[in-house]
């Protein structure tokens, strides 16, 4: 069978999705709508190396233990460089996807334009998959998994999104995440307000 890279990489990557530490929330379902988005966005870049994008895509969560989230792009980092290794992808597209994954993550945000426009669209398209309804169902999936109750992700909901949105790096995913943003704030104020009452009674 000839399979191309990026098939290699989504077989390998698959298992270490399922695997039983991962978060729920970063999976393999977040991945294929990170890639759905990421296409969307491409098609207003022209000069996009689309197997490097999808392959940083493909990998960029691939190591997001739930109990240690903040280290889960240095993780995934090292992951991603085994399994292009094991798959012999050529050393300099390999550097190369290993810096979009680098600069991928909220949790350490660059500022300014990220190094290439591949780590632009995957920094924009995994930022749109955190607003609305699924990226809110994804905050309260991680906070469950780690013991926490829906009240505790709030907090910590609401600066992600400020982040991001600070941060986003192209037009057309700015506005896909502008988009969702009217639902997610709507949905976080009734949530907030209905809590508070509840405290207070
Ligand atoms: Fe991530
Ligand atoms: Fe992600």
């Amino acid at each position: 069978m000839n399979m191309n890279y990026c098939d290699l990489v989504r077989e390998r990557a698959r298992v270490l999705y399922d695997a039983g530490d991962q978060s729920v929330s970063h999976r393999m379902d977040h991945i294929e709508r990170v890639l759905l988005h990421a296409r969307g966005i491409s098609t207003s870049f022209p000069d996009v190396d689309h197997e490097l994008l999808a392959i940083a895509v493909l990998l960029h969560d691939v190591t997001s233990p739930f109990n240690r989230k903040h280290e889960h792009v240095r993780l995934s980092m090292k992951t991603a460089r085994d399994i292009l290794d094991e798959i012999g992808y050529p050393p300099d597209r390999t550097e190369r996807v290993v810096r979009i994954i680098a600069e991928h993550s909220t949790e350490d945000p660059k500022n300014g334009l990220l190094s290439s426009v591949e780590a632009r669209v995957l920094f924009d398209a995994d930022k749109i998959d955190g607003a609305g309804p699924v990226g809110l169902a994804r905050a309260f999936a991680l906070f469950g998994q780690q013991g926490h109750s829906p009240g505790a992700a709030i907090g910590w909901y609401r600066r992600k999104i400020e982040t991001a949105l600070c941060h986003m790096q192209t037009d057309p995913g700015r506005k896909m995440l502008l988009e969702r943003l009217p639902y997610t704030r709507e949905f976080l104020e009734k949530f907030e307000a209905e809590n508070a009452r509840s405290l207070k009674e």
